[in-house]
């Protein structure tokens, strides 16, 4: 196992009718941004239990934080906190408020020419307003993880801060009962490949997080399709089974002492950035192609995955390889998303302006042993077609 410092500050209520808890979690003399999306949280109910738990707190509300958020959007929001003196921001949604918020939160403070500079140039964050989630969308971890990921230009960029870490974090999952099947397909898979991220990679002997890992893939595949199924969809066993494999999957507690992979992501952000489709929907275009391209680099751990995961013990190594895979795309088109460029009409011709905006990202080294240069990347995307 490798070294690691692990911890998690984020307090955790889970359950149904848990949101009355932020009456409790945020200062009752906080002055608060209640920032939210393009308005789900009306129209399920959600928004009037958060005013109702915010009580008499002075509070200016923020709408309209668009998936992937953009930095033209969020940094609207700076002046408001200023004008108002706000000290708290509460996030109401998916990952997208939850990671608006945290560039929000550390542009507050920021005191050099472009905000933008603490994606672009890692300018140092040393101060933040704290943050509170109330989740609204089992995916990304993003409420109770450090980090963001905000769009400008064309550039989908990462950053991540402890001070960003989310103070609370409320996860109800009937909340997620509204979610478009589409939504919840994608919910489940960018969980998924958060896992085999930091799963896939080489063996260190790390066997609790190795363990962890396939417990909660086991879970998305035997749960993520039943939140589809008309039978099942309602069952709150179901989604709270759904939401708290995905918090699990990247808050840090996986990942910690183990490799880590995140080609899939970064070639993922590139998609979304240049051809505006979903998170999750690229990360299942690509994940199925590194999984064949790194096929050898990542051997000892695809066949571990192939037996513990899908239980396949028969046949040879290259065949139970072959066959985890394949099961893999299978489970990705069951949760209703894409496996290739062509499913979102993409094609070859695409591929040169993706690599040339990775490696203007620096995406250049890639990968557990960073060793995915563009020319690899090239060949997952050619893969992925
Ligand atoms: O805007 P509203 O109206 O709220 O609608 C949203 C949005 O259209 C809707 N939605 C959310 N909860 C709902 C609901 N609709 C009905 N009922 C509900 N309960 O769902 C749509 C998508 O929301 P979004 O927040 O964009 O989805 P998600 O949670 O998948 O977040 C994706 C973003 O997170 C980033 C992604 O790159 C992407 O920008 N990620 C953040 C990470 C992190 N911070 O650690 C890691 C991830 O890998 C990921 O990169
Ligand atoms: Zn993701």
């Amino acid at each position: 196992m490798l070294n690691f410092s692990f911890s998690n500050s984020t307090r955790i209520h889970f359950g149904e009718g848990q949101t009355q808890i932020i009456a409790k979690e945020i200062p009752a003399n906080a002055r608060v941004l209640l920032a939210y999306g393009g308005g789900s949280i009306k129209s399920n109910g959600i928004y009037d239990e958060v005013i109702a738990g915010l009580g008499e707190r002075f509070v200016v509300e923020f709408s309209g934080i668009e998936p992937n958020p953009s930095y033209d959007t969020l940094i609207k929001a700076v002046p408001l906190i200023k004008e108002h003196q706000l000290d708290y921001i509460l996030a109401v949604g998916g990952g997208s408020v939850a990671d608006g918020c945290k560039f929000i939160s550390a542009a507050a403070f920021y005191e050099g020419d472009d905000p933008w500079d603490i994606i672009a140039k890692r300018a140092k964050i040393t101060q933040a307003l704290p943050i509170g989630v109330v989740l609204t969308l089992p995916a990304t971890g993003s409420e109770s993880n450090a980090g963001s990921v905000v769009t400008r230009h064309g550039h989908k960029g990462a950053f991540s801060h402890p001070l960003l870490q989310p103070q609370f974090a409320v996860l109800d999952p009937k909340v997620t009962l509204s979610l478009s099947d589409r939504q919840v397909g994608n919910g489940v898979v960018d969980a998924f490949v958060h896992t085999m991220e930091q799963y896939l990679t080489y063996g260190v002997n790390g066997k609790v997080q190795d363990r962890f890992s396939e417990g909660l893939l086991q879970t998305l595949i035997e749960d993520g399709p039943k939140a589809l199924a008309a039978e099942s969809k309602q069952d709150l066993e179901v989604r709270a089974n759904i939401m708290w494999s995905a918090t699990l999957a990247l808050n840090g507690l996986i990942g910690a002492g183990v490799p880590q992979d995140w080609t899939t992501h970064m070639i993922g952000h590139e998609l979304t950035a240049a051809h505006g489709i979903d998170h999750a929907r690229t990360l299942s275009i690509v994940l199925p192609a590194v999984m064949k391209v790194r096929r050898e680099v990542k051997r000892e751990k695809l066949l571990q995955y192939a037996e513990r995961v899908w239980q396949l013990k028969d046949g040879d190594d290259d065949s139970r390889i072959d066959r985890a895979i394949a099961l893999t795309e299978e489970f990705f088109t069951t949760m209703g998303v894409p496996t290739r460029m062509s499913h979102v009409d993409l094609n070859s011709g695409h591929i040169d302006n993706l690599i040339a905006n990775l490696t203007e990202h620096g995406m250049v080294k890639l990968g557990e042993q960073r060793a995915v240069t563009p020319e690899i990347s090239r060949q997952i995307l050619e893969t992925a077609l």
